[in-house]
């Protein structure tokens, strides 16, 4: 069996050869070419060539693999087969919308198809290991990392955490075409301070255990999720990296997680510039204790760990126990019964950018999108309608729609808005208007964005005055969110809000399509434009996708993940808070958590999204069925002439509690589809598992008690009951 197989090739390994495991290193040299001859590359890779290296990031493609493989394989003496991970976030090649838009779908079946391709399209790569999903829990838009996680809610992230990791691990992770996924960034990493990236976190164990832990739990309970990844910051004052309660009480421990846990970049050697290690060496002492399994360019594990390991500081069995993990997880993918498994030029040929997976793009691109408002029936617009002006540099634009973190995806390979439009022969005259950045656009370069030339705003007001309807397409530049991405302003950048307003000047009949990775701060758009839809950036299909919403063939279903502030300084704002000691409450009142200048109130609430059909909830049921069990029911009427999904959404609040919860905390939710005219019941069942929550000190606490529950359209809106257990 596995667990034998991985001890026998233990006890053949040397010291050197069990750290070697533990080290992973960037691709570093074209492998097609000839050897590198000097520096850091030749010592790569002759420490591949000697066993000294377990993995690599950023090799991808058949041959490229399998050169790489094939240094360790046939050079190395024990030849065993490296892991070859790489950044799988939102599609490969093909690219599905950014992970937070397509949590916007609230559909499970489809994230965990879009993650299903993914998974094909990497692993037909030669890859065997994604680092995804993230599974960050963020009450911060100001934080670009945002885009790549589910948003902010727990029990929302938790199945979307299982859906993703079912995904691209699928039921046989032994099979040619599925991969290791990574839960990432464990944790905390979404509640950076000021939600710059990287900065640091400081978190109560309260929040710990109820908010940001449970979809690192789920993933690894309910989808056996294979690796963890550190986050860059300090949890408790302890940078992740080196976290024992982390990694050793919680993951390890209480979780019986049996995958293993990679660092992220540089994680390691960063707990110096922490103030936690004094050295490298001291870092991997500290990593290895804490249960960081294997090392990313840190370097510190494979300069480090054996000399401490035979000078007393780390135990050999810290050492093994974390190499048994990393072979398992190999022994588990195949590569030891075939090292070249994932390497096969023809599925490559064949599965990359397959007409299925283009399908899967478009629809989960459609369900992606949220109707945000619409005023007067504005949309869908009608097929003979003439006269549309397109306006914005967004709306001819191929690569923003593919967003961020798509490390395989060729650039300008979207179907821009305009494209999707003019595919429907729709009468359209595009205008520019302002351009959105100058300078370079690159992963690892900072955007300047356009708060100078103007010149664009003419051009789209003549084109906006001599048109019935405007579609603007504004928002952010596919770089502007992401890692390092932090903004402090969520207005629309650059001159697009000043072109906005003189376009509503000559022409009011606007519908704004945003394209964006986070949350922003419309707030007059909301006030003045009669249609806004929310279209994120939503990978290759994203301008069929965005076209058949506008032309009314598809009737969008989404739901905001993430809370939509009205200003910066709400920040955090997010439907799960506490209620205080002085709760909300109507004017008149000084003494009460609000500010003097407006409403704190968020623009769109959690959960909210409108349908081209109207729905309305009534007969709200609730039965106690047990001490711990409690049937929900409600009836949703499609009272439109259009057939429409739902997604009815279960809220309860416990209230009086040990610790204190908050005023909604969703526990539920079902998507349904309910034809003109008629209607659907919906049920839930609440258990212990729900109505439950953690303590500080991590137990699970189930108190009976009076809970209200509220099931509805949104974290604002629907029928309220109550009951007691
Ligand atoms: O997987 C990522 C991580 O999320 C951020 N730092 C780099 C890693 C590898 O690219």
């Amino acid at each position: 069996d596995m667990d034998s197989r991985v001890e026998e090739l233990l006890a053949q390994m040397t010291l050197e050869e069990k750290v070697g495991q533990m080290n992973q290193y960037t691709g570093f040299f074209d492998v097609t070419g000839p050897a590198p001859s000097e520096g850091d590359a030749k010592n790569k890779y002759n420490h591949i060539k000697s066993g000294l290296v377990g993995s690599m990031l950023n090799v991808r493609g058949v041959a490229e693999v399998r050169k790489m493989q094939q240094l360790a394989v046939d050079s190395s003496r024990l030849g065993i087969p490296m892991i070859f991970g790489f950044d799988v976030i939102h599609g490969h090649k093909t690219l599905s919308p950014i992970p937070l838009a397509e949590s916007a779908s609230w559909d499970l079946e489809a994230i965990e198809k879009s993650a299903r391709i993914a998974a094909v399209e990497a692993a037909a790569e030669g890859l065997n290991w994604t680092f995804a999903p993230m599974v960050d829990i963020s009450r911060d838009p100001r934080w670009g990392r945002v885009m790549e996680g589910a948003g902010e809610d727990t029990y929302l992230g938790s199945r979307i955490a299982v859906a993703r990791v079912n995904g691209f691990q699928g039921d046989d992770l032994s099979a040619e075409n599925t991969i290791a996924a990574c839960a990432k960034h464990f944790a905390a990493y979404g509640f950076v301070e000021g939600g710059r990236d990287y900065n640091t976190v400081d978190v109560s164990s309260s929040t710990l255990y109820n908010v940001i832990l449970p979809p690192f739990k789920a993933a690894v309970e309910e989808a056996n999720v294979r690796t963890f990844m550190n986050a860059f910051n300090i949890v408790n004052g302890v940078p992740s990296t080196a976290n024992n309660f982390l990694l050793r009480d919680i993951l390890k421990g209480k979780w019986g997680f049996d995958g293993f846990v990679i660092s992220d970049w540089s994680s390691g050697a960063e707990m110096m510039a922490h103030g936690y290690a004094k050295d490298l060496e001291h870092v991997a002492e500290l990593a290895a204790k804490a249960g960081s399994d294997m090392d990313m360019e840190s370097y510190s594990f494979v300069k480090h760990l054996a000399s401490l390991v035979k000078s007393g500081k780390v135990q050999e069995s810290v050492v093994d126990d974390a190499v048994r993990r990393i072979l398992r997880v190999k022994f588990e993918l195949g590569l030891f019964d075939d090292p070249y498994k994932y390497c096969n030029e023809e599925r490559e040929k064949e599965m990359i950018y397959h007409p299925d997976h283009m399908a899967a793009a478009l629809e989960m691109a459609k369900k992606s999108i949220v109707l945000l408002k619409n005023e007067n029936q504005t949309l869908p617009l009608s097929k003979s309608q003439k006269k549309i002006a397109v306006i914005g540099d967004l709306a001819d634009d191929k690569d923003s729609p593919l967003g961020n973190w798509r490390m395989a995806g060729e650039d300008n390979t979207a179907v821009s808005v305009l494209e999707g439009l003019q595919k429907y022969n729709a009468d359209v005259t595009f205008a520019q208007g302002v351009k959105l950045v100058t300078g370079p656009t690159a992963f690892a370069v900072e955007l300047e964005v356009n708060t100078t030339d103007k010149t664009g705003i003419k051009e789209a007001v003549r084109l906006a005055k001599k048109s019935d309807v405007v579609v603007m397409v504004l928002g952010e530049h596919g770089l502007h969110s992401g890692e390092g991405r932090s903004r402090s302003d969520l207005g629309l950048p650059g001159l697009q809000q000043e072109m906005l307003e003189e376009v509503y000047k000559v022409n009011q009949n606007i519908v704004l399509v945003l394209m964006n990775g986070r949350p922003l701060t419309i707030n007059w758009a909301d006030e003045h434009v009669p249609a806004i839809i929310e279209a994120w950036q939503l990978g290759t299909q994203s301008g069929n996708a965005i076209a058949e919403v506008l032309f009314g063939d598809y009737n969008p279903s989404g739901k905001l993940p993430m809370t939509f502030p009205k200003n910066v300084a709400h920040i955090p704002v997010y439907y799960n808070q506490f209620n205080t000691g002085r709760p909300e409450r109507e004017g008149g009142a000084l003494f009460w958590p609000h500010y003097m200048e407006e409403s704190h109130k968020p623009l769109y609430s959690f959960g909210y999204g409108l349908s081209y059909s109207s729905f309305s909830y009534s007969n709200l049921k609730v039965n106690v069925a047990g001490p711990e069990k409690v049937e929900v029911s409600v009836t949703v009427i499609n009272d439109s002439d259009v057939d429409g999904e739902e997604v009815v959404q279960l809220y309860i609040h416990d209230k009086v509690a040990s610790i204190v919860r908050p005023v909604k905390e969703l526990k539920g939710f079902d998507k349904v589809l309910i034809k003109a005219g008629e209607k659907a019941d919906v049920n839930f069942i609440l258990t212990d598992k729900e109505l439950g929550f953690y303590n500080g000190a991590g137990e699970f606490l189930f108190e009976p008690g009076e809970f209200d529950v509220m099931v509805g359209t949104s974290s604002d809106k629907g029928l309220k009951t109550s009951f007691e257990l």
